[in-house]
């Protein structure tokens, strides 16, 4: 068997988040790959300007509004990605969000937009979307973890728990979706130069910490997230489910 286990021509895949950040790279890597992306997000600029960039790469491509923390806009979504595509192969849950202030300073409000955006968000869109997977026999979800999954660090306490939360939720949808075709994984990345970590890369200590935290020495370059999301989406896997794949330099080594 050659390359071609990692082939994903004539595949379709639906990004969240995929406007910016990891899941901008998620839905390219995807495209270059073979895959049709329905790329999801808020902003309608970003929506065209990655749909385009994935145009170029020769693959469809579509941009869809989508708000995960809203069921109706969820199905809005995904109802729409159907009528567009026919089938969803491949899901990547990936639009998330954090907040940094220590538990006791830590605001209701953000707790619940930070968990509703990062846990309930995959579960809803999971729901929405892996039905007719089901039916088909076949199916990818790939969840995006963080190493914050499986250590903490101060600061953190809704995204850390959300991000077990997505560890745990990813072995409970494996286990019942087994038997049916559809895999479902999750990729834990260390930090990655993206908006979501702005604050923290402009902040020399902080940088420093997670530098000399690393059995590397280093954060992730944006392109070595791309051969975990292939190899996840892709034949190469198809006896893995259920999985946490830490994408960090080796952080969670000890
Ligand atoms: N960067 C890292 O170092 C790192 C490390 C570990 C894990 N991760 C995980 O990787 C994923 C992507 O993070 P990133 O670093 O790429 O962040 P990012 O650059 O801030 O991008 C986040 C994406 O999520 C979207 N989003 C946020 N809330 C949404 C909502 N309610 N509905 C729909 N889309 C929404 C954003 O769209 P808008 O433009 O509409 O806000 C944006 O496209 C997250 O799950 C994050 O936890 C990142």
């Amino acid at each position: 068997m050659g390359l071609e286990i990692f082939e994903l021509k004539d595949k379709i895949a639906m990004v969240t988040g995929a406007t910016r950040g990891l899941g901008e790279v998620s839905a390219r890597a995807l495209a270059g790959a073979g895959a049709d992306i329905a790329v999801c997000g808020r902003s309608t600029d970003d929506l065209k300007r990655v749909t385009d960039e994935i145009r170029k790469l020769g693959r469809k491509s579509e941009g869809f509004f989508i708000d995960v923390i809203s069921k109706p806009s969820v199905s809005e979504a995904v109802d729409r990605i159907l009528e567009t595509f026919g089938r969803i192969d491949i899901l990547v849950n990936n639009a998330g969000v954090n907040f940094r202030v220590p538990v006791l300073e830590f605001p209701e409000e953000e707790w619940d937009r930070v968990i509703n955006t990062n846990l309930k968000g995959y579960f809803l869109v999971a729901q929405a979307a892996v039905p007719q997977m089901l039916q088909n026999g076949y199916g990818k979800v790939i969840n995006m973890s963080s190493i914050l999954g499986a250590v903490g660090l101060p600061h953190q306490v809704a995204y850390a728990s959300s991000k077990g939360g997505v560890d745990q939720m990813t072995k409970v949808m494996a286990l019942e979706w087994a038997k049916q075709g559809v895999r479902v994984n999750a990729i834990a990345p260390t930090y990655f130069e993206t908006e979501l970590v702005t604050q923290i890369r402009n902040d020399p200590e902080r940088f420093k910490f997670i530098n000399d935290r690393t059995p590397m020495g280093r954060w992730g370059y944006l392109p070595e997230l791309e051969g975990a999301v292939i190899f996840l989406a892709s034949p190469a896997s198809d006896f893995i489910t259920g999985q946490t794949i830490y994408v960090d330099g080796g952080w969670t080594i000890w």
